[in-house]
């Protein structure tokens, strides 16, 4: 039996699709209710739906085989465990975004607000630009238009948050998108279930591709 963290909300559902079009459906879970496991024991395969943050932590303990986490997850959290495949949904870029009219004042630390304190430090010491971090947990885009951050570092998916808000993206720090991680102990004890399980979705998701 393969257990598969999902995260909750609409890439999560997009990921099953390919899951159960790959041979590994568990029909039951597309039942409206709060039901937050579903088992399949013919296919040989379980699904939680885990809160998206939380996924990678579910699969580097072992409580899920192998679960879809966002790589933005998995660079600012380091698990530990394999990334197999890139699923290529869920794209969008982690950027750095402010005012359209923001100009960085080199004589002093640049002020940047984000969920992602490990990228952004990442980022700003690859270009030796001293910065102070403010960790928020949401709604990051309000930071610099209270006066709180000069800037932000933050996913920017369709564009329209920022527009919305008269921000604009400034740099582009790294493309996302969702990656099929694995338990590194189940990958060795469970090493055909899994490999079989990444061949079928690595097919589905070349078959997304050329359909697109
Ligand atoms: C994310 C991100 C942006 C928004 C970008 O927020 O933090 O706010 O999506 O998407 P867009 O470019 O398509 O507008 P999320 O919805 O996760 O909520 P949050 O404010 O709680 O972080």
């Amino acid at each position: 039996m393969i257990n598969v963290a999902l995260p909750k909300g609409r890439l999560g559902e997009r990921v099953y699709d390919m899951f159960e079009r790959a041979g590994f459906g568990c029909p039951e879970i597309r039942k409206p209710g709060r039901k937050l496991i579903f088992e399949n024991a013919a296919a040989g395969v379980s699904f939680f739906w885990v809160k998206p943050s939380d996924v990678a932590i579910y699969v580097e303990r072992g409580a899920a085989d192998v679960g879809v986490a966002g790589k933005d997850i998995l660079l600012e959290y380091s698990p530990d465990v394999y990334e197999l495949l890139d699923l290529r949904c869920g794209v969008c870029r982690m950027c750095v975004a402010g005012r359209r009219d923001f100009r960085d004042d080199p004589t002093r630390p640049l002020c940047v607000a984000t969920k992602f304190p490990r990228i952004a430090r990442g980022y700003y010491s690859e270009l030796s630009r001293e910065i102070d971090i403010i960790k928020l947990n949401g709604s990051i885009e309000l930071a610099p238009l209270l006066g709180l951050s000069d800037v932000i570092v933050d996913i920017v998916e369709t564009g329209s948050t920022l527009r919305e808000n008269d921000l604009a993206p400034l740099e582009t720090i790294t493309a996302i998108s969702a990656r099929l991680i694995a338990n590194k102990v189940s990958y060795k004890f469970k090493n055909d279930e899994i490999i079989r399980l990444c061949r079928g979705i690595s097919e589905m998701v070349s078959q997304e591709e050329t359909e697109k």
